[in-house]
């Protein structure tokens, strides 16, 4: 019988094709993507990619590639089912049984998880006020936070003990098997086990019901790591929550306020600016940013004011703004973080950092004029060449203009002198896109047929076309919606037609669109040639144009091929025609 579709789902979404990967190949970042050394064949030159926005690896040596369970089937010489097995079990999630009740039983599960959380989140915030939990008092009080944010965030302190919390929630009746669950106690080699938490703040992490999910605690001086947090659970994923949702929204603010960490976020309400939530120990997935997206309209991220801040935020803008969050950048100056900025210069100084917080074009902007030194004029062309680059990706030609205005303001140029530079990037730009294609369009057939002969294409120029459809749905499942009635019987490919309607069954069901999570329905070298496809770049940028070319030479080889047929039809039957009439002329 069939795993529950949803269970897939989760799974698929709770397992991040980078960390799975990390775990067996030593990877290299480059770019959006990474690369190292092929686990199934044996290199001495990274040929295996990993491209964490489509969730795939494709090695260019051996050819095998595919989603996570994929991976796992191949790394372990696993059938699907075990492979899954694997992964639930890594994302600390049950493996549903076969025959009803199954879902029932993991909602059991989660229930009782949930109440041990909440168990364990009063027991230490009770410590933190009992006799062993002096020093924690002291440290929460040290860093400033009141009566009111202790009680409101509901903080407590974890005993210097190996097992506080065990005796504690063993007494109420949890056993061995509930603690290790919850990723509240861990065991060491001999089955023994002992608390998570040892000494330390705890703050607990609750979702958006009330619930708590996991914790985070932090120790009172130097040592490492500075902050512990619960693992992934069943009840617990770190890329899907923020910590203070459960109170930001309810905020009037439309705008959420989005910081690095729990003592960012809890100075920032306690100095009044309710609407803070942190990302927690991981940078903002996707994920956050359309939960994020349900109750505010703007995002001002206010990270920490050093490199890796500014790379986040980087990181952080796209995924917003695609979760239709309008996008704000606030600069922290003269302090390391939100926390020490409000302690050190108090909230009204805050809340004009809030206000100035700029649009995240100018924020994009002041970061590369930091770059150059604006009174040379070699170094203000280099800067004006590298605002146009960046001003030629933005979508409409009002933003074009405006922030091509802000960039001639800030150079001493004509605002015409920057359009001109921009149009000429943004021309560049689009000629190169149009090369790459024309070069992918040349490129040798062999090169563009599947490895395996069984999945030959026939049809090479309407093959093309058809991958670049998977490839920007998969990217993109909403642009099922402008596909015209196009359906996987058109393509000339059975195998890309298969995957194009599994794929739009599986998004009008509300199901995950990745690759991987179509590993049980495509064989493995299906799955290979699937991941070569998904790995070739795509451009986003002109998606429904594209979308619009590439059906229009799916239909029109479509109608050549019929055209074909009718050819041959009556190419037989003039050689039926000339057959007979040479048999009645040999006829005597
Ligand atoms: P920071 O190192 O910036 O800490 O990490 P912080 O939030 O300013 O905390 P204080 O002020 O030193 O107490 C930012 C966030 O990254 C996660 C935590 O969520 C933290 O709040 N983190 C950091 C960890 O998960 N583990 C660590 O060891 C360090
Ligand atoms: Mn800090």
């Amino acid at each position: 019988m069939a795993l529950p579709e949803r269970f897939l789902d989760e799974l698929i979404a709770r397992t991040d094709i980078v960390d799975l990967v990390s775990e067996s190949v030593r990877l290299t970042k480059k770019g959006n993507s990474y690369w190292g050394c092929c686990p199934f064949h044996s290199e001495k030159t990274p040929s295996f990619h990993v491209v964490p926005d489509r969730q795939i690896y494709k090695c260019f040596g051996c050819g095998k590639g595919g989603g996570a369970i994929n991976f796992v089937m191949e790394m372990e010489n696993l059938p699907f089912r075990d492979a899954v097995a694997v992964l639930a079990k890594r994302a600390g999630m049950a493996v549903p049984e076969f025959g009803g009740g199954s879902s029932a039983g993991m909602r059991e599960r989660r229930d009782k998880l949930l109440e041990i959380n909440k168990q364990a989140a009063r027991a230490f915030h009770r410590w933190l006020y009992a006799p062993e939990g002096a020093g924690g008092l002291a440290y929460l009080q040290r860093r400033g936070l009141s009566k009111a944010t202790l009680t409101n965030f509901g903080l407590g302190f974890a005993p210097d003990s190996w097992d506080a919390l065990i005796r504690e929630l063993s007494q109420q009746g949890y056993d061995k098997r509930d603690l290790l669950d919850a990723g509240l106690a861990v065991s060491n080699k001999d089955g023994r086990i002992y608390d998570r938490f040892r000494n330390r703040v705890m703050f607990p992490i609750i979702d958006v019901r009330g619930n708590v999910i996991g914790f985070g605690g932090r120790v009172m001086d130097d040592s490492t790591p500075k902050y512990l947090n619960s693992p992934d659970t069943p009840v617990y994923n770190k890329s899907r929550n923020v910590f203070a949702l459960n109170i930001a929204k309810k905020s009037k603010e439309s705008r959420v306020i989005l910081t690095e960490g729990y003592m960012d976020t809890i100075s920032l309400h306690q100095a009044g600016f309710d609407s803070a939530v942190a990302s927690l120990g991981t940078s903002l997935t996707e994920e956050h940013a359309q939960l994020l997206s349900r109750y505010f309209k703007e995002a001002v991220i206010s990270y920490d004011g050093d490199k890796a801040g500014v790379a986040a935020a980087q990181r952080a803008i796209p995924l917003l703004e695609k979760a239709g969050l309008k996008v704000k950048v606030l600069r922290v100056t003269g302090a390391k973080d939100p926390d020490e900025f409000i302690k050190a210069y108090g909230r009204d100084a805050f809340a004009r950092l809030l206000d100035k917080s700029e649009n995240q074009v100018d924020y994009r902007l002041a970061q590369i004029q930091a770059k150059y030194d604006l009174e040379d004029d070699g170094q203000r062309v280099a800067f004006l060449q590298e605002a146009a680059q960046m001003i030629s990706t933005l979508h409409s030609a009002v933003e074009r203009e405006i922030y091509g205005g802000h960039a001639a303001q800030t150079a001493g140029v004509t605002p015409e002198t920057m359009a001109q530079e921009v149009n000429r990037a943004l021309k560049s730009r689009l000629r190169k896109e149009k090369k790459q294609q024309e070069r992918r369009d040349l490129a040798p057939a062999s090169q563009l047929q599947p490895k395996n002969r069984g999945l030959r294409y026939e049809n090479i120029r309407s093959a093309r076309a058809e991958e670049g459809i998977l490839r920007l749905v998969l990217l993109d499942p909403s642009l099922l919606a402008k596909m015209e009635g196009l359906t996987g019987s058109e393509f000339s490919s059975p195998l890309l037609g298969k995957v194009f309607n599994l794929l739009r069954r599986r998004a009008e069901e509300g199901l995950s669109t990745h690759l991987a999570a179509l590993a049980e329905e495509l064989t493995g070298e299906e799955m290979d040639h699937m991941a070569q496809v998904a790995a070739q770049p795509e451009s986003m940028a002109r998606a429904e144009q594209s979308i619009r070319d590439y059906i229009s030479v799916i239909r029109g080889e479509g109608l050549l091929r019929s055209g074909g047929r009718a050819d041959d039809l009556l190419l037989a039957a003039q050689k039926k025609y000339l057959e007979k009439k040479a048999y009645m002329e040999e006829k005597p």
